[in-house]
């Protein structure tokens, strides 16, 4: 039998409250990863996804369910997996006294490897995260999104069979971004397994051969990016901007999807021309486009993944 890389089963977390309400952070939530997959779990803020990163990292202990990682108990025995994971842990932050080469060379020496392979590595994960020329320069002198590079370089530099990341790529610009999809990319190639969260529709599309959607504590789907815009129910989308007081003549033409004051229908190519015509006539502006990853978004959580409320 195949041994899953993370098994999480009914995991549960309450945050007990001093003076305040228990937070139910997570409210069972069960999933498996196979060995070298690249997992995303997406969410909007408060959803649930640091909690889980990090009961399943073992950094934080459930309030009930199990975890096994390489089909050993988690939750049980922390420090028998540990040696297999490695962890970009949210708003994690590099040695401000050290460079980043300084860091992600101490970090894999600290971790057993020899002194070569530790400055090989290191020089390959600074050199994919475009961190070379800043290198030798403390990080104390580095902007946000060089300290963030620095972090995750430092952690794929392990190439541990198990890779935790949340929202790797916060502040990191575009072309960043794609430096880090690639190493990625890479690593599950090399036989590593990925689980990371992300509020970026795009990065878990572009990224994740599957993701969980999850919000307030519950996963909610699962699947490939294309398999939940499938379930949208269409191809294409027309969005209607202020469309509330038409919705009972667009439900005719194919399931709604609604953000904020926009109405967006899902249909296919032959009623497009009917719903703009409708629009226009009711003086409103409409836009046409492929179904994404948003619009399954909002079918399933029924809020847009920014939204904060
Ligand atoms: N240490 C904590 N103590 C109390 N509540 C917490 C703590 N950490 C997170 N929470 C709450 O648990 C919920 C989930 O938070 P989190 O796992 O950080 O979500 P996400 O990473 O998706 O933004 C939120 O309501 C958050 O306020
Ligand atoms: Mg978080």
């Amino acid at each position: 039998m195949q041994t899953d890389a993370l098994r999480a089963e009914s995991v549960r977390k309450v945050y007990r409250g001093r003076n305040s309400p228990d937070i139910e952070a997570l409210s069972g939530v069960s999933l498996r990863i196979s060995k070298g997959e690249r997992i995303a779990l997406l969410g909007r803020n408060g959803a649930g996804k640091t909690t889980f990163l990090r009961i399943s990292s073992t950094l934080l202990a459930p309030t009930s369910g199990s975890v096994s990682i390489f089909g050993r108990d988690a939750i049980a025995d922390p420090e028998a997996v540990r040696p297999y994971l490695a962890v970009v842990p949210q708003e994690g932050k590099p040695f401000m006294h050290l460079t980043p080469r300084e860091q992600a060379y101490t970090y894999l020496r600290a971790r057993g490897f020899s002194a070569e392979t530790a400055k090989a590595r290191a020089e390959h994960a600074l050199e994919q995260m475009g961190l070379t020329e800043v290198a030798d320069r403390l990080s104390i002198t580095l902007s946000g999104g060089q300290r963030q590079r620095t972090m995750v370089a430092t952690v794929i530099s392990t190439e541990a069979p198990l890779l935790f990341l949340d929202e790797p790529t916060i502040g990191m610009d575009p072309f960043a971004r794609r430096g880090v999809w690639d190493s990625f990319r890479e690593l599950t190639r090399k036989g590593s397994t990925i689980l990371l969260t992300t509020h970026y529709l795009d990065e878990a599309e572009a990224l994740s051969q599957r993701l969980y959607i999850i919000d307030e504590g519950r996963l909610l789907a699962e699947g490939t990016a294309d398999d939940l815009k499938r379930s949208v129910g269409g191809t294409l989308r027309v969005s209607v901007v202020s469309g509330d007081g038409i919705t009972a003549q667009l439900a005719t033409f194919g399931p709604l999807v609604r953000d904020g004051d926009t109405v967006h229908v899902i249909t296919g190519p032959q009623r497009i021309q009917e719903i703009l015509e409708l629009a226009a006539h009711s003086k409103l502006t409409a836009t046409v486009g492929p179904v994404t990853l948003e619009e399954a978004f909002l079918r399933v959580v029924g809020r847009s993944i920014n939204d904060e409320s």
